[in-house]
């Protein structure tokens, strides 16, 4: 997507100086910043402390620390060893687990000496991929806006609600949630995005720059204004992303998803996840009772950053001194709740056996 009219993905590889670029997301939407990535430590860093942050952006980075680990000892130690340290940097996104084990199997399948050269390769290819899945997500997610679309006067926008940021910067490009939107916009039909806060780290901050710098209308609200919106009939259909679903259909996702997702049923609006296939978790059934919830520093809830009239960007308390904060980082939204699941093959039931059916290929190999 465009930032002041040049074209930039999430994470890129510079050839003349060999090494990863990020966008350190932790100075937007103030200050966009890149950051070069030179070492392991700084792979673990940059998960860690969420300048790239996003499932699908987490596991693109990932893919590059492990080719950097293989680069630097490509022994099969040294590749577990990496695998174990990244792996640790966040626990909720499954997409940071498949990405750093499909790197793994593949380059362990080959001769030490080739692997440096693979693993770049590799990382490469799965950004491209990112790529595309984020693209047909958006195509398939359109579908959904256009058939809403037909039901308004002409000129009424579809109004939409979305949580976090599931945006371009949190893939390599598109995004998740925000990819039917892009779609939506550049096809001429009209829409506006409710944008929820999210507290405590105001991601939708990130969301209504993204946007914002797309053209598309939108308004941001508190994270407690959803329910209020949705029963006096202002939201057509709410679209989040997912750090985690389950094989079943359980969709993990930022702290607050699960409330939206209450108070959408409770008042007949369409939920939908949009879903890329790597943030499938094959393995489990049950989100609420099997998906780690990272908890974070309490601090991120009783600090809030922004920036002050001097531009300068800084941080507030705004408890009592010594008060606990508490930070959850995900919550989970049972199967039963989502209208669908938006992926990069079509839309399908939160089931197993929508989710199998739409991805046999996957359910069989798990
Ligand atoms: O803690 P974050 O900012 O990494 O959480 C991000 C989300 O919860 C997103 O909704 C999710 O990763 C999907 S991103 C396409």
């Amino acid at each position: 997507m465009k930032v002041n009219g040049t074209h930039y993905r999430s994470l890129w590889w510079d050839d003349d100086k060999k090494a990863l670029q990020i966008i350190d997301q932790r100075w937007l939407p103030h200050e966009f910043r890149i950051q070069q990535v030179d070492t392991l430590q700084d792979f673990a860093d940059a998960i860690v402390e969420m300048r790239v942050r996003g499932a699908p952006l987490i596991g693109a980075t990932a893919a590059y620390g492990m080719a950097l680990a293989a680069k630097i000892d490509p022994s099969d130690q040294h590749l577990d060893e990496t695998w174990e340290f990244l792996d640790k940097t966040r626990p909720t996104a499954i997409n940071l687990r498949w990405a750093l084990t499909r790197c793994r199997t593949r380059l362990k399948s080959l001769p030490e000496a080739e692997r440096a050269k693979a693993a770049l390769k590799l990382a490469h290819e799965m950004s491209d991929e990112d790529v595309e899945i984020c693209r047909n997500i958006g195509l398939n997610g359109l579908e959904i806006i256009r058939k809403i679309a037909a039901t308004k006067k002409p000129g009424e926008p579809v109004r939409i609600l979305t949580h976090c940021n599931a945006g371009w910067i949190a893939t390599v490009d598109w995004g998740t949630a925000t990819s039917p939107m892009y779609h939506a916009h550049d096809a001429g039909i009209p829409i506006h995005v409710w944008v929820d806060e999210t507290r405590p780290r105001n991601q939708g901050a990130l969301t209504s720059w993204e946007l914002g710098s797309h053209g598309i209308p939108h308004t941001y609200i508190t994270d407690n204004a959803g329910g209020h919106l949705m029963q006096h009939g202002q939201v057509d259909l709410v679209i989040v992303g997912t750090d985690r679903t389950t094989r079943r259909g359980d969709v993990c996702n930022k702290i607050g998803t699960y409330l939206k997702a209450l108070a959408a049923q409770a008042n007949n609006v369409p939920f939908y996840v949009a879903l890329p296939s790597p943030t499938i978790d094959w393995a489990v059934d049950d989100g609420v009772a099997e998906i780690p919830i990272e908890e974070r520093d309490g601090r991120e809830v009783t600090h809030i950053q922004g920036r002050n009239e001097d531009g300068k960007i800084v941080q507030v308390q705004v408890t009592p001194d010594g008060t606990p904060g508490g930070n959850m980082a995900f919550d989970v939204t049972p199967n039963h709740l989502v209208t669908g699941l938006i992926t990069e093959r079509g839309v399908c039931e939160a089931s197993r056996e929508g989710l199998a059916g739409l991805f046999p290929d996957l359910a069989e190999v798990a």
